[in-house]
């Protein structure tokens, strides 16, 4: 159940009872200090300025009609009106006990929605580099927390396989083939787009080719296409190495590529004109927006068709919005993109909804984050100030974790420590892009990420190691566990109530697409865990009652840690 929710929805009313103006939301919170009750209501002084009365009259009166005594043993006004909750330690039970008997830990059903999600999004003939680990990092956690749910999510892998550059892709691939060194040539995707780049801007007849073959690729031509088909191939074969390694959900079926859209573009410049919106500007066709601004102050002018014909980055994404909703029935579309594009974006979408393409339900969410910074506080470089190749990336992070696991395991064996060198390298690069507010740039740092301490991914896959070993040391199964949990210890109670905030949790990780608040909670609650182990002797308790709900409540620590784990995308280990 979420508490939160429950919580809020049970004080709106008491409030609405007591006369409180229609448009008084009350802020429920977990609280931050124990001797503030285990929930806190804000909301109630905004309300009574309102109604022109002291706020401790308006929150007694709120009392006076809340009923929550079946959850809560305590409820008070605190302060110049707040009002603290403090939930019944057996009502908690009760919920950890419904949390454990259910496959998924008892989370709020929800109404399915169709959520595209456009994430990864790495571009063909190019090398996929840390730019676009975090789009495709972040965004997959949001794909598995929205399916965990239940929703139905289509994940859209936005590849940039279109455009003029093809024209030169496709006639560097010839050359390369001609020579019979194609193969060769298409190992280093960036070295390709590099060198077909030289040859285009030194070579006139070679650039002439190119120009040719974009018109002829864009007309349909079956050798240029399947010049195309071969160069969109090789670059997703590639990625989807990557995607392995990084334990990410996208397969080749996800891909919906900008040429997908293609098709649409002239309809809708045609469209955009017929309703007024698009208009001719020196030759080329442009919308422009009030609601955007250039620096003398006038409507500021946004570019849908160039004067040679071509089609720009904003003509495909509106289409793509379209289309999502025309042919996905999206109810919602989330966009992890980098926030330079946040301006690309809005007036792609403002076209959307000014041309009616898109219902008023349909939500478009840019949910951008910043950018991967180094050490030194400026963005992430190799040490010659290349970018860094994603691959290399991953390598290093492999190579760092297994130095650190062999120390602390001089006698595993190789395929054992190899495995877990994985799982935590993978999970600590994940888990540290993961587990920072996303808005914000961040700080790539090996020795933080890598750190047995704080909230690291080493740090909880230990945490997880440790809870399961409990269980196993035990030498019993779960479903001899017959007792009811009872949380007469603070530390018990504590542990319970996290457990149980997990429903809350998780909705407004899938509300905001912000996994860094999963990873939060997940801190915390192996934190939580600690106070209680080391305060509450599990397999040594003397009461047999006693023991089997301690049991019970590591086993559910255990479930609760590995699953949220799992939406965030980072494996677990048994032992490490
Ligand atoms: N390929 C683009 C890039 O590398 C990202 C595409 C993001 N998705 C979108 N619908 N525009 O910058």
């Amino acid at each position: 159940m979420n508490i939160q929710a429950f919580l809020s929805e049970k004080i709106s009313m008491a409030m609405s009872a007591a006369g409180a103006p229609a448009d008084s939301e009350p802020l429920v919170r977990q609280s931050a200090k124990v001797q503030f009750g285990d929930y806190q209501a804000n909301g109630v002084m905004g309300a009574a300025k309102k109604m022109g009365i002291p706020p401790r009259q308006l929150a007694e009166k709120i009392l006076e009609h809340l009923d929550i005594t079946d959850i809560a043993d305590k409820v008070e006004i605190a302060g110049p009106g707040f009002i603290n909750i403090f939930l019944s330690p057996v009502w908690v039970a009760q919920q950890a006990e419904f949390a454990l008997a259910d496959e998924h830990l008892n989370i709020t059903k929800v109404t399915p929605e169709t959520i595209v999600i456009d994430y990864s999004s790495p571009n063909v003939a190019k090398q996929m580099h840390v730019g676009h680990l975090r789009s495709t990092i972040i965004g997959d956690a949001s794909a598995r927390t929205l399916s965990f749910l239940g929703h139905n999510v289509i994940r859209a892998n936005h590849l940039g396989d279109w455009g003029t550059q093809f024209g030169m892709l496709i006639a560097y691939l010839e050359k390369k083939q001609n020579e019979n060194a194609a193969d060769m040539a298409l190992a280093d995707l960036e070295e390709f787009y590099r060198e077909a780049k030289k040859c285009y801007d030194e070579d006139e007849v070679f650039a002439e080719r190119a120009r040719n073959y974009v018109v002829r690729l864009q007309g349909g031509d079956e050798y240029c296409r399947t010049m195309w088909r071969k160069l969109v191939d090789i670059t997703m074969q590639q990625n989807q190495l990557t995607y392995q390694r990084l334990n990410v959900t996208l397969t080749e079926d996800d891909i919906m590529g900008e040429s997908l859209y293609n098709p649409m573009l002239p309809g809708i410049v045609a469209d955009l004109k017929a309703k007024g919106l698009a208009v001719e500007s020196e030759g080329a066709t442009v919308v422009f927006l009030d609601e955007y601004k250039n620096k003398e102050g006038e409507p500021m002018g946004v570019i849908i068709q160039k004067k040679d014909g071509g089609y720009l980055y904003t003509t495909t994404d509106i289409a793509c919005a379209k289309y999502r909703h025309e042919q996905l029935h999206a109810n919602r579309v989330l966009y992890y993109i980098d926030s330079r594009q946040h301006q690309h974006l809005m007036q792609a979408w403002t076209i959307v909804r000014k041309a009616g393409y898109i219902p008023d339900s349909m939500s478009l969410e840019h949910h951008m984050f910043g950018m991967m910074l180094g050490k030194d506080g400026r963005p992430f470089k190799t040490r010659s100030g290349g970018t860094v190749r994603l691959t290399d990336l991953l390598d290093e992070a492999h190579e760092r974790a297994l130095t650190l696991i062999r120390e602390k395991n001089p006698d595993m064996d190789e395929e054992e420590l190899n495995n877990i060198a994985r799982v935590v390298g993978i999970g600590a690069v994940k888990y540290a892009d993961l587990s920072k507010n996303r808005t914000t740039d961040y700080i790539f740092d090996w020795d933080l990420m890598l750190s047995f301490e704080g909230n690291t991914a080493p740090y909880m896959q230990y945490a997880y190691t440790r809870v399961a070993s409990i269980f196993k040391r035990a030498e019993i199964d779960e479903s001899a566990l017959t007792q009811p949990i009872s949380l007469t210890q603070p530390h018990e109670k504590q542990l319970a109530l996290r457990l149980v905030q997990f429903d809350e949790t998780i909705t407004q990780v899938a509300r905001e697409g912000t996994p860094h608040v999963m990873c939060a909670y997940l801190y915390d609650l192996a934190q939580s865990f600690s106070g209680f182990y080391e305060n509450c002797p599990i397999l040594s308790a003397e009461d047999d009652n006693v023991r089997q709900s301690r049991l019970k409540l590591a086993r559910l620590t255990a479930r609760t840690l590995k699953q949220g784990l799992e939406t965030l995308g980072i494996e677990t280990v048994d032992r490490m």
